[in-house]
């Protein structure tokens, strides 16, 4: 299970594949498909986290 904060509301998941990135998350099991993946080697730091 995981828990986290998302647009101020709290949020958790229990049926996550360990494999889905948060890119892919927010695409598509939280309907953002207006985020957009950076370089996707690590390099930009777009996919950063805080
Ligand atoms: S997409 Fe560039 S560091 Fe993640």
């Amino acid at each position: 299970m995981i828990r986290f904060l998302f647009n101020n509301e709290i949020r958790e998941e229990t049926d996550l594949s360990p494999n889905l990135t948060v890119l892919r998350y927010l695409r598509e099991k939280a309907g953002r498909c207006g985020t957009k993946e950076g370089c996707g080697s690590g390099d930009c730091g777009a996919c950063t986290l805080y």
